[in-house]
């Protein structure tokens, strides 16, 4: 029984506390709203109030009407006025400043001639976006004695402390910084050192200008949006997205002992009280006494709450006292009991998780092909020649690699961990355990390993020829890769990752696309290789978290940003390849001449339809139709939320028919349709309308 009406009291008081208890926010005949915000006194929007107020504009040209600050729409937008925490949130403005620009600029976050306005201190944050810098801020005019310096702030995006983002959507010196912004301010100085002038560790969407802004630290926190907002931030301006930013705000010029005498003394409500400013150097502000709320500047403006039902209110308070211990009494036993279920749970997941490594190994030494896939350290020495330089094939991120002969005179790549690391060598089994599972023609064969070392040794099949970024980078102008060779290219590593991505109950991240992972034989067919970072994510946890891992100029910014890994990264990596493949630019070096990357210009172009400025000339004369479409993918491929970027073998489906119909001129036709669908804003709707800011604004779909 108990349990039962326990919470219907609950119910009922919390009923009653959530009526409004304040009707009266403003005075007779003075606009209480204006559109959608509440006007409460001493705010007032006309001159039918014949008081002394904090003038705004209530804009009725647009539709709803907007409520600004001052005398005139020109002022800074009013998002909500609060007369309890004595708060105004208004629009913010973003200014953008060109990178090596070394004079002092100054920001005036609140024009001069708004007097009662300071910026919240402790509910706004300074907010630089870019890379490369150090910023020093002074406050200008600071309403205090003298100039103070923000804790200065420095981003340095390279690729080791992309390791450092946090998931959070706080600053943490990469892409973006953060400072606290001291009290009583309206504007500020600041004072930038450019560390790092090229930006040549900037990662691709972003532009080379840095953003500033003053911002209010609930939105800015907000973490399911937070990686979006750093992107869009990163464009220099954001359209569209209404960023607020909080003003304090204070009555009169004078402490509250010399302005209770005055006539025109503002704390008019009974049960009201008069407390000096704390958020700016003068003036005062009004509050309701304790238990009542509402307006304290208009008469009768503090209703009672809770102490009109004082008598009520103390059976209740017993009944409740009573009812909640026990609730929260059931509550803990349900918690804890949880906590004990769940920290058992994650000791067995350990475990298994261990013991299952040790089976997988296990198992590659039972089954009958066991002999050939284990490999003894002597076969391995004799077959690379002890290991001799001169045998090196590469250096790539996870190991060396060597050319070897095994004693049957197979031909195979030799991969072996220069340092010994713990955290290597899983990658290194990591890579065995995938692809020991893996059969795929566009995947480079695994033939085998060794144990027998402190750093275990992957056996692979041999490709002859090369990466595809050799082929594609080559200076010799007389041979680069024929374009249908690339599309080719194209479709078989989009195959290979489809595959990877739908792989039975663990689908496999590769996680490090890029052209220099990409193998080609002798017959240019495409092999991915390099697994060590590769992630298996099984089917019913489609998303892990994990320290980011990938290439710069490759890297998915949603993964960079909230190190949330899904196979949707290796699309966006997959999107920068075919970039590369149409423009036989390298993604992580090349710069436009206005100083953006080779995926924001690519995309740039390609929404002004001057995608021929962009392309390689040699595709251009071998299949300009082609290109078109495979440029239309590659947005596809590139959208930030990865949501809406298309699956592999979505990808690998259209680029098949693209490679069917050669020379097929309706295709043009057909690829309009294809980008319209999934019902989400399309791309090409925006090739001719939007700038490149709506379009990532489009596909990043913020509200969800
Ligand atoms: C406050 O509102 C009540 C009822 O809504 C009304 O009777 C009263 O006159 C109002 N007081 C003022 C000062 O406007
Ligand atoms: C008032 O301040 C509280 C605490 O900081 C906050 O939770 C609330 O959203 C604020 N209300 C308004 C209208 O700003
Ligand atoms: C960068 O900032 C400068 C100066 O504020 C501005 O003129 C230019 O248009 C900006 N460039 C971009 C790409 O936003
Ligand atoms: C550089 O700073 C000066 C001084 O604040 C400013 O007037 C100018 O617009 C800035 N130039 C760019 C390109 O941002
Ligand atoms: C940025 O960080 C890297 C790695 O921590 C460091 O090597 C480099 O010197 C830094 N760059 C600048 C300009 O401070
Ligand atoms: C930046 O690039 C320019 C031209 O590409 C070059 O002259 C200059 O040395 C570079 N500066 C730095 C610091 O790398
Ligand atoms: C944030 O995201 C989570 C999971 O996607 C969702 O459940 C939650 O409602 C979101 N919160 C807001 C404020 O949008
Ligand atoms: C407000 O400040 C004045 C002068 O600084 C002081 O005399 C007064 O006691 C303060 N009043 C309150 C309510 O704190």
């Amino acid at each position: 029984m108990r349990g039962l009406v326990l919470p219907m009291l609950l119910m009922q008081l919390a009923a009653a506390a959530a009526t409004p208890l304040a009707e009266n926010i403003t005075l007779d005949g003075c606009e209480r709203k204006c559109g959608e915000v509440d006007v409460p006194y001493p705010f007032v929007t006309s001159y039918g109030c014949h008081r002394r107020g904090f003038k705004v504009t209530c804009d009725r040209t647009s539709s709803p009407p907007k409520l600004f600050l001052g005398g005139d729409s020109a002022g800074l937008e009013v998002l909500e006025i609060s007369v309890q925490n004595r708060t105004v949130r208004v629009r913010a403005t973003v200014w953008s400043c060109a990178v090596g620009n070394t004079s002092d600029e100054v920001f005036n976050v609140v024009p001069a001639n708004l007097e009662p306005y300071v910026l919240s201190a402790n509910r706004n944050s300074l907010v630089i976006v870019g890379c490369g810098f150090q910023a020093t801020a002074r406050t200008a005019m600071s309403l205090q004695q003298g100039a103070a310096m923000f804790p200065w702030c420095t981003s340095n995006c390279t690729v080791q402390d992309q390791q450092k983002v946090q998931p959070a959507g706080r600053c943490a010196g990469v892409g973006c910084c953060e400072a606290a912004i001291p009290t009583g301010l309206t504007s500020f100085n600041i004072q930038f050192l450019w560390l790092d002038m090229n930006a040549t560790a900037r990662p691709p969407w972003m532009t080379p200008n840095v953003s500033v802004l003053v911002v209010g630290q609930e939105w800015w926190r907000d973490t399911n949006t937070s990686a979006f907002k750093v992107w869009l931030l990163s464009l220099g301006h954001v359209i569209g997205q209404v960023i607020p930013v909080v003003l304090d705000w204070t009555v009169g010029q004078s402490s509250c002992t010399a302005a209770q005498t005055r006539p025109e003394f503002g704390c008019v409500s009974k049960n009201s009280e008069c407390i000096n400013s704390t958020s700016s150097a003068y003036g005062y502000v009004c509050q309701c006494n304790d238990g009542y709320d509402g307006n304290p500047f208009v008469p009768d403006g503090c209703q009672g709450s809770l102490r009109k039902h004082v008598t009520a209110g103390v059976f209740l308070a017993i009944g409740i006292g009573i009812g909640l211990f026990l609730l929260l009494l059931g509550l803990a036993a349900i918690f804890a009991n949880r906590r004990l279920s769940i920290r058992k749970e994650k000791k067995m997941r350990e475990y298994f998780f261990k013991q299952n490594r040790g089976l997988l190994l296990r198992q590659l030494v039972a089954k009958d092909i066991a002999e050939k896939m284990i490999f003894s350290l002597e076969e391995l020495r004799k077959a690379t020649n002890k290991f001799d330089e001169a045998r090196v094939l590469g250096d790539g991120g996870h190991g060396t690699v060597y050319k070897g002969m095994l004693s049957n005179q197979r031909v195979v790549a030799i991969k072996k961990s220069r340092v010994v690391v713990q955290k290597e060598i899983d990658e290194f089994i990591n890579e065995v355990a995938i692809l020991s599972q893996i059969n795929h023609r566009n995947i480079v064969k695994l033939f085998g390993c060794c144990l027998e070392t402190e750093v275990p040794l992957l056996v692979y099949e041999f490709i002859l020829n090369g990466t595809l970024y050799a082929h594609l980078h080559v200076d010799d102008p007389q041979k680069p890769l024929q374009w249908k060779n690339r599309l080719r290219i194209a479709f078989e590593v989009a195959s290979s990752l489809a595959y990877l991505h739908s792989a039975a109950t663990t689908s496999v991240v590769h996680r490090d696309i890029k052209t220099t992972n990409i193998l080609l034989d002798d017959r240019l067919i495409a092999k991915i290789s390099d697994f060590g970072a590769s992630r298996g994510i099984s089917v019913d946890q489609s998303v892990a978290t994990t320290g980011i891992k990938g290439t710069h100029g490759y890297l998915d910014p949603e993964y960079f940003y909230t190190g949330r890994l899904m196979e949707k990264s290796d699309v966006y990596s997959y999107g920068v390849i075919l970039v590369e493949l149409l423009t036989r630019k390298k993604p992580s070096v090349y710069m436009s001449p206005e100083g953006v990357s080779l995926v924001a210009h690519f995309i740039m172009l390609l929404n002004q339809d001057k995608l021929s400025e962009i392309l390689d000339e040699q595709v251009a004369e071998e299949g300009e139709h082609e290109a078109k479409q495979v440029a239309a993918i590659a947005a596809k491929c590139l959208r930030l939320n990865g949501q809406n970027r298309p699956t592999m073998r979505n990808v690998e489906m259209r680029l098949q028919r693209l490679q069917g119909s050669d020379i097929d001129i309706s295709g043009v036709e057909e690829h309009l349709t294809y980008l319209g669908g999934n019902g989400e804003a399309s791309y090409n709707y925006c090739s001719r309308q939007c700038s490149m800011e709506e379009e990532i604004l489009l596909s990043a779909s913020l509200e969800r």
